[in-house]
């Protein structure tokens, strides 16, 4: 079946996410020869709500790498017409008439998913407030089993603003699918994993534990997926970000008890919650995963508009 709308994570199985890692794989091949002209013709509307780097830029580079063509407002609060007080799903009704996709990040959780219901062509959720960021999860996964060669009988630990971060919920989704794996979750009081993906967990039978020590968890697991604490998230309730934030701080300290062959990522942006002395670390992988973006952005226009 075509891939249409992107919303959610929960809506891929492993073979829909093996042929979008097999698709990506070759985009690697098409992006190091300098393209190819297979989406000549099509065009691209980006429409970010919320401020975005590696998301909006990697799509766009994505659809240009492919031969398409971008239409964008990255500032679509202040700069579309919906500071003028239109709504989402009128805006949306409006670019589906110009564009043969729409990539949408919006500041409310569900966003997507009721520009979905409007829309004639594709809409991919760039990220919908605190609730998904599936093509994140997709890239995270694509990083996961290109670091490590399989995604079977990981242990991973999430680590940070858990109860806003809409990359850990999809990766979560995404991750349940696999087998053996188990999930250690890292977070200050305040900004703990939600109910509803433990919940989800459980259901699907996924051992996962809430623990304190980063550095006794950084010594047993082969991923560390670090976060920020989402300070845009808190609102006025500027005590709860000071509670969280500065507590989990990837360092050479968890950098001497890792494992040898473990990775550590991180969606990005990142503010201090991994010291730069990390960088040179081989283990760090954040910024081969932000490039990883790109490949499996490329994959996805194409699954989406050739079918
Ligand atoms: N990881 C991520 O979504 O980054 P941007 O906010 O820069 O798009």
């Amino acid at each position: 079946m075509r891939l249409f709308h992107i919303i959610r994570a929960q809506q891929f199985d492993r073979e829909l996410l093996s042929r979008i890692f097999s698709e990506a794989r070759e985009m690697e091949d098409v992006a190091r020869k300098g393209g190819s002209d297979i989406l000549f013709g099509k065009v691209m509307a980006t429409v970010f709500y919320e401020p975005s780097t590696r998301t909006r830029l990697s799509f766009e580079s994505a659809m240009m790498r492919l031969g398409g063509r971008v239409i964008s407002t990255e500032n679509a609060r202040e700069f579309s017409s919906a500071a003028k007080g239109e709504t989402l799903e009128d805006t949306i009704r409006i670019v589906d008439g110009y564009a043969d996709v729409i990539v949408l990040r919006h500041y409310e959780s569900g966003a997507a998913e009721r520009a979905a219901r409007v829309s004639s062509v594709p809409i991919i959720n760039a990220g919908d407030g605190p609730g998904q960021h599936p093509t994140q999860a997709l890239l995270d996964l694509y990083t996961i089993e290109k670091e490590l060669g399989h995604i079977d009988g990981i242990s991973i630990a999430m680590v940070g603003d858990l109860a806003n971060g809409r990359t850990v919920r999809s990766l979560c989704y995404l991750l349940a699918k696999y087998k053996d794996v188990k999930m250690y979750f890292v977070a200050p009081d305040v900004v703990r994993m939600r109910d509803d993906i433990k919940e989800y967990l459980t259901r699907h039978r996924v051992p996962f534990y809430e623990e304190e020590d980063l550095k006794e968890v950084a010594s047993k697991v082969d991923v560390i997926y670090q976060t920020r604490i989402q300070k845009e998230r808190f609102g006025d309730r500027i005590e709860d970000y000071e509670r969280a934030r500065g507590i989990y701080i990837i360092n050479h300290e968890i950098l001497d008890v890792m494992k040898p062959d473990a990775i550590i990522m991180h969606p990005l942006p990142r503010v201090d919650e991994i010291a730069p002395e990390v960088d040179e670390d081989p283990r760090a992988a954040y910024f081969r995963q932000a490039q990883n973006g790109l490949y499996i952005r490329m994959a996805l226009l194409k699954m989406v508009l050739t079918g």
